[in-house]
């Protein structure tokens, strides 16, 4: 099939979705005869979560694509989730529905300059967050996400340097609670800053029983009024096994979903960000995947993540490291 020139400049095939088709039906059809396993994050639209094989938080998808035996990965996602998979299965077809869907945090991290700092600190051990693009894991000792940041951070000599990359408010709150001093990159993701902590304890008032879930992607003020912090995995754990019926929830709107098809009882309340105007507290990067794309993806097999394969054989070494350091810790 002809790809289009102006799809390949707009990085997604924009073909009309043809009159009455059952979209889910045929994105599940094709998908099975192609033997392709649909893979989404907890922040893309609760209906691609629905239709997906596999969802889960950024440890469990990459966990996820190291052992799956489908020949096409589509990852419902952002792209650096897309270049893992494809680092980890170089001989899979890989594909994200539109290739515009980036991420703050790793475009805060150029591998450029980070290259440069990382030259700069040659004692230091460099432990990047899986946020970042493949090249800035290329230059990468061990890559972690913020379901094993801690651990993986505590695996290391107490007296060990660290670079940790690329999020400022991940690597501090690691600091503060594993008495740490590691040298912070200071990135950051544009959805998660925007948390208001004068919003949140307004809420709090009104509802003095909700437990408060915190993304540690949220900057130190929001994460110290927590009840929990963790990666999206772990705030859904929590959400589930405790006893507290209501739950201001600081992270990306799309975990609501899963937290209210799993707990249909409790109540979920989004925590607002600063600009009560806008859906600040949704990834724009995330949203971008919609079921008309991923329908076009899978049948045009079109847009494929590509990675470099002298960047892939770098990168592809601390991301088995986590991998290896999580399975021995049994995350
Ligand atoms: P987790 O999936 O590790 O919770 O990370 C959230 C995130 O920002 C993904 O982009
Ligand atoms: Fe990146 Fe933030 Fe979007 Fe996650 S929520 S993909 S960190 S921009």
């Amino acid at each position: 099939m002809m790809l289009k020139t102006e799809w390949k400049e707009k990085g997604y095939a924009d073909e009309p979705i043809p009159a009455g088709i059952d979209l889910k039906k045929e994105i599940r059809r094709m998908a099975q005869e192609k033997n392709a396993v649909i893979m989404a994050h907890y922040y893309v639209s609760g209906e691609i979560q629905d239709l997906a094989d596999f969802v889960g938080d950024s440890l469990a998808l990459a966990q996820q694509a190291a052992k799956t035996d489908a020949d096409i990965i589509v990852m419902c996602g952002v792209h650096f989730m897309g270049e893992t998979n494809k680092i980890l299965c170089p001989n899979k077809k890989v594909l994200v529905p539109d290739l515009n869907a980036t991420c703050s945090l790793a475009e805060s991290c150029r591998a450029e300059e980070f290259e440069d700092f990382v030259k700069a600190h040659p004692d230091h051990t460099v432990i990047s967050y899986v946020n970042t693009t493949a090249a800035t894991k290329a230059v990468t000792d061990v890559v972690v996400t913020s379901g094993n940041a801690r651990q993986i951070v505590e695996s290391f000599p107490k007296d060990e340097k660290i670079i940790f990359a690329p999020d400022q408010n991940l690597g501090g709150y690691i600091n503060s609670i594993t008495g740490r001093q590691m040298l912070l990159w200071n990135g950051a993701c544009h959805v998660h800053e925007r948390f208001s902590l004068e919003k949140i304890l307004l809420m709090k008032q009104q509802h003095p029983e909700a437990k408060v879930l915190v993304h540690p992607e949220c900057k130190g003020p929001v994460v110290r009024v927590a009840d929990k912090v963790g990666s999206t995995a772990a705030l859904l754990k929590f959400a589930i096994q405790d006893d507290a019926q209501e739950f201001i929830v600081a992270t990306e709107s799309g975990i609501l979903h899963e937290m209210q098809k799993r707990c249909p009882e409790k109540t979920f309340l989004p925590a607002p960000p600063n600009d009560s105007t806008c859906a600040c507290n949704e990834c724009n990067y995330m949203k971008l995947i919609t079921m008309e794309k991923l329908y076009n993806c899978l049948k045009y097999e079109w847009p494929t993540v590509e990675v470099d394969p002298q960047v892939a054989a770098q990168a592809v070494r601390p991301i088995n490291r986590m991998l290896e350091i999580s399975a021995q810790l049994g995350l």
